[in-house]
């Protein structure tokens, strides 16, 4: 048995056909940056912009926007040439399927349940952080925290976290939601994404007579930024490591924030529903990144510019709920903006963490209907012919996740896998562009190898610049899915049949 054997393209082109017929093409390219900007804005651009300020880039942040956008562009053209050229659902490990072969999407796959499942829990977790805002920080600690998180509060009494509760309240309310399969309504949607975008916009106009000159300067963390403590003495953020000051913190702060950029390749997954995929998907994959790429460095300007970044480590004051924060200390007279930014986000978190839920039993259900997980994953309702039962094992997965991890660990898990998928995805363009140049290509990647090559580069450097603790539990992570995939998968593959 080959390492590298592979799906048959036009076979699976056939049954995308065919299980497509009900799909319309109806999605035109303006509609598909609204999907792409619907499922980008989130926890990464409301909760991590202020943490990467924090602790690694400053106001630099906005360089680390850059940075993350650029890598996020490369990768995007690549995964546009593939979108185009396998327009079916089931994203990249569809693809690496047909064209690496079997043991890649296994890999693929395997990084994919970072990227969806545990940027669901992430996402989860910051809902928890604004729900307990909104709430007037009513929720006691313990029950809002995982038990790796602590706090001295302000009269020195030390708190440990128990578990999230809000965070698996949510996941429990979509999980339900997304068996009963109701369709988010194309209406719904594009409120959402309309409330987000002008949440943003808002912020942007009224911050900006706010931003105090002395916040933006300087501009770089310094080396000998001394570290920060909390009320007992403790260290709660160090600046002395390559990738948490100058240069170095930019780099390390564009890996923190890539993840708000996570989930433009969701717009890959409309490619049987786009009118015209060949001309719109590009659009709708890069429109969408320079849309939040712009909106995303105004937003990073402003933040900085109003609250000092040292105020984001900080638990006491802004290191929760950052924006809400920034808004009710530092702009006098618009208490009612925090109020609405924070039920605007609630809202905005509650469709991205569908998005990621659906995304990754939809990768599931691929997944098992080729035989590379048990067939649990693939088992549809009876009436609602959902795949109820990988919706649940779903929820107990993330759920542990969300109550019992700290979001910070989850989101640059989350980070990983989607950085690791971006560097095979762009590795497989070129590959192939080489093994299998007869292939029809609809739209393709300018300047390769340059443009995979530089993808790839850049979505290393970042995977590189995440924590070395991240680092440890990302690779004993992928170790696993090796071990699965030989013990398990792999004789259980439906390829073996046509053998
Ligand atoms: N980009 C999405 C977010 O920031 C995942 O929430």
């Amino acid at each position: 048995m080959s390492l590298f054997r592979k799906k048959d393209l036009s076979a699976m082109l056939a049954q995308a056909e065919d299980s497509g017929k009900g799909l319309k093409r109806t999605l035109g390219a303006g509609n598909l940056i609204a999907l792409g900007v619907g499922a980008i804005i989130g926890a990464g651009l409301f909760v991590r912009t202020a943490a990467a300020a924090g602790q690694a880039a400053g106001p630099a942040v906005t360089l680390s926007f850059i940075v993350a956008a650029v890598g996020c562009a490369f990768a995007g053209l690549c995964y546009a040439e593939f979108a185009a050229m396998i327009p079916i659902s089931g994203s990249a490990y569809a693809y690496s399927y047909v064209t690496m072969g079997e043991t890649v999407a296994w890999i693929i796959g395997w990084a994919l349940i970072m990227e969806y499942a545990l940027g669901a829990a992430t996402v989860s977790i910051a809902w928890s952080e604004y729900l307990n805002k909104l709430l007037g920080g009513g929720i006691p600690y313990e029950w809002s925290h995982s038990p790796f998180e602590s706090i001295t509060d302000s009269a020195g009494v030390l708190h440990h976290g128990i578990m999230n509760a809000p965070s698996l309240v949510i996941l429990l309310l979509l999980t339900l939601l997304l068996i009963k399969g109701t369709q988010e309504s194309a209406i719904v949607n594009a409120i959402i994404v309309f409330v987000k975008v002008a949440i943003v916009i808002i912020f942007i106009i009224i911050g900006w007579q706010f931003i105090r000159p002395e916040n933006h300067t300087p501009y770089l963390i310094p080396a000998n930024q001394p570290p920060v403590l909390d009320a007992s003495g403790k260290v709660i953020a160090d600046y002395s490591g390559a990738f948490k000051h100058g240069w170095g913190g930019v780099l390390g702060g564009a890996a923190i924030v890539f993840f708000a950029f996570i989930g433009f390749d969701a717009v890959s997954t409309a490619a049987q529903e786009a009118k015209n995929p060949k001309r719109d998907m590009p659009i709708g994959i890069l429109g969408s990144l320079v849309v939040c790429t712009i909106l995303y460095i105004l937003f990073g300007h402003v933040l900085t510019g109003v609250a000092p970044w040292t105020d984001f480590v900080d638990p006491l004051k802004g290191r929760e709920a950052s924006v809400a924060y920034a808004i009710s200390t530092y702009m006098t007279g618009y208490g009612w903006l925090a109020t609405a930014v924070t039920v605007a986000i609630l809202a905005g978190f509650s469709s991205v963490i569908l998005v990621m839920l659906m995304g990754q039993s939809r990768v599931f259900y691929s997944m098992a209907n080729d035989g590379l997980l048990p067939k649990v994953f693939s088992d549809l309702h009876p009436k609602y012919r959902t795949p109820y039962k990988s919706n649940w094992i779903l929820f107990i997965f993330v759920g542990a996740f969300a109550a019992f991890v700290p979001g910070s660990v989850a989101g640059d898990l989350t980070s990983f896998g989607t950085l690791f998928a971006f560097v095979l995805v762009s590795a497989g363009i070129w590959i192939l562009r080489v093994k299998s140049p007869e292939m029809a290509r609809p739209f393709k990647t300018p300047l390769v190898p340059l443009v995979p090559i530089l993808g790839a580069v850049i979505c290393l450097a970042m995977i590189f610049a995440l924590d070395a603790q991240t680092l440890k539990v990302a690779f004993a992570w992928m170790a696993l899915g090796l071990v699965v995939y030989f013990m398990y998968s792999r004789k259980h593959s439906k390829l073996n049949e046509g053998a």
